[in-house]
């Protein structure tokens, strides 16, 4: 029969774990949840006095301050974690390999592995694992082959999938009202008994009929595949917004008429400069990458040019402020706002605005940053990244940092809307143009602002999917 969940541990304290296991708190006040990491300084951020959270996330605060403390902890003690928890959360990060056998694809499941290692090696009774990091196929079977091969007599470990879909800016409103809960098990009484325990966490707040059983192979590759399908609709959206520059079209007219058809849906259709986020990137080139030790070619190719499409989409938008600013950019201004790889996060992993200002960059522009939610180290971080032949000393003598838009925006030639901040829709145009240099450009990256507007205010406008006027 299910085990009765009394208390969960989560290993890893990121943007998945964080969000996701404070809910499960809220929402199942019988159950004590356990939050682990091995960053000090992120556990430290979770757990201080003025809630100053190491993530920024909608709602977020006020659901860890109605439980921190009562049956939601933050702690760097893993194996104390380990050794009380009837369920692990296992929500360590996945990024994608930078070396070695599938360098640039694969995801480096390094991580996993020790997390793994460290549950069998501390564990005196027996648990539930649940693997809810992304990762690609079978991973769950390595797990359990790790698990079996280091426990002890009576101490049996059952592995499950529960992949999160929860979006990055509304991670609290995902998880209150999942779409879906995904559980993969083994097939076995005792695969079915550990899906049933986990399945009646969820049902505390999650509608039956929304809790999706499947087998554990099914659930990993159905996040893959959801992640996958959802960047394909953009990568479809953005290479049809080049023939709309082209033609006279209207991309979000194309986008609108497009997604009434009821086959199609009308969500996730809105062209940009391009997706960002740990995600979708790193979901595809590991399709792609399992595709190939399949022996799939065909498959791989297909999935790959979703990324490749991205790719070219950013390199477009450059080329395209390049090309306006009568092909040189040399020593001017260019106001970036936003940083983050979408709205409502602070979160800049895969960010399109970083592939944008290392264009700018080597072009040799200045470039004036506004991001209402990014910290200043974590722009120098990822500059520095994104541009090795450059020091960081080099890259401050061309980017500055503002606290506002109107601010980066003084004395620049061109502003690029990198990200759709809803701020950016009420900026004092007016005010903003009479502080330019003139011809005064806005580049529009997220079908943000109101075209007619500004074009009346004086602004040249140039929008993503349509001609430039
Ligand atoms: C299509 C469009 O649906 C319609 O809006 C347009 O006006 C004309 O083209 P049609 O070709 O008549 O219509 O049929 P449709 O139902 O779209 O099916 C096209 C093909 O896709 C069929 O071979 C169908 O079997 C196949 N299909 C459809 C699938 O293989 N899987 C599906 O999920 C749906
Ligand atoms: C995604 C999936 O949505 C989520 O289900 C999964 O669990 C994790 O990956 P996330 O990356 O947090 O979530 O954000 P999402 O809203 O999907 O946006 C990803 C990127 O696509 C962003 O850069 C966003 O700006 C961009 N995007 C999204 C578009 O350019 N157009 C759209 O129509 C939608
Ligand atoms: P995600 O977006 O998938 O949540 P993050 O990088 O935000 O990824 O979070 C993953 C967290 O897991 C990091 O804070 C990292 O320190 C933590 N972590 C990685 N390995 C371990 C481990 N073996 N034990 C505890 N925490 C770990």
């Amino acid at each position: 029969a299910p085990v009765q969940v009394k208390n969960i541990l989560c290993i890893g304290a990121g943007y998945v774990g964080g969000p996701t296991c404070a809910v499960i708190a809220l929402k199942c006040p019988q159950i004590k949840v356990t939050i682990v990491d091995l960053n000090k300084a992120r556990i430290d951020a979770w757990n201080s006095a003025d809630f100053d959270l190491p993530i920024y996330e909608p709602g977020l605060e006020d659901v860890v301050r109605a439980c921190r403390g009562r049956n939601l902890f933050f702690s760097t003690d893993v194996d104390k974690g380990i050794l009380e928890a009837d369920l692990i959360f296992v929500s360590v990060n996945t990024p994608t390999k930078k070396s070695g056998v599938g360098a640039g694809f694969a995801a480096d499941l390094n991580y996993v592995e020790l997390a793994t290692r460290q549950i069998a090696a501390v564990a005196t009774s027996s648990k539930i694992v649940v693997e809810k990091s992304t990762v690609p196929c079978r991973t769950a079977e390595s797990m359990r082959t790790i698990l079996e091969a280091n426990s002890k007599p009576n101490c049996r470990f059952d592995i499950l999938s529960n992949p999160e879909f929860l979006a990055e800016g509304t991670a609290i409103a995902d998880l209150f009202s999942p779409d879906r809960v995904l559980i993969g098990s083994l097939q076995t009484p005792e695969g079915k008994d550990a899906c049933a325990a986990l399945a009646s966490v969820y049902a505390n707040w999650v509608p039956t009929e929304r809790i999706l059983t499947v087998g554990l192979w099914s659930s990993e590759l159905s996040k893959l595949a959801a992640n996958a399908m959802l960047a394909q609709r953009i990568s479809s959206v953005n290479a049809l917004s080049a023939i709309c520059e082209a033609t006279g079209a209207n991309i979000d007219e194309v986008a609108h008429a497009v997604g009434y058809d009821s086959r199609v849906g009308p969500k996730f259709l809105k062209a940009s400069v391009g997706f960002g986020g740990s995600c979708f990137q790193k979901d595809i080139l590991n399709l792609v990458y399992l595709s190939e030790s399949l022996h799939l070619p065909e498959v791989a190719a297909y999935w790959r040019q979703v990324v490749e499409m991205n790719e070219y989409q950013k390199r477009r938008f450059s080329k395209r402020v390049v090309d306006t600013l009568f092909n040189t950019i040399t020593g001017k201004h260019i106001a970036v706002l936003g940083f983050a790889f979408k709205a409502d996060t602070g979160d800049t992993r895969e960010s399109a605005s970083i592939t944008l200002i290392r264009d700018f960059l080597s072009e040799r522009a200045f470039v004036n940053i506004y991001d209402p939610k990014v910290a200043e180290s974590q722009i120098w971080q990822d500059l520095a990244e994104a541009c090795p032949n450059l020091t960081l000393e080099n890259i401050k003598k061309q980017v500055k940092i503002f606290p506002s838009a109107i601010e980066a925006s003084r004395n620049s030639e061109a502003i690029v809307i990198a990200t759709e901040w809803k701020e950016f829709k009420t900026i004092a145009w007016a005010e903003v143009y009479e502080s330019m240099k003139k011809p005064a450009f806005v580049f529009d990256g997220r079908l943000l602002v109101n075209e007619a507007e500004l074009t009346k205010i004086g602004f040249k406008v140039a929008t993503i999917g349509r001609p430039t006027a």
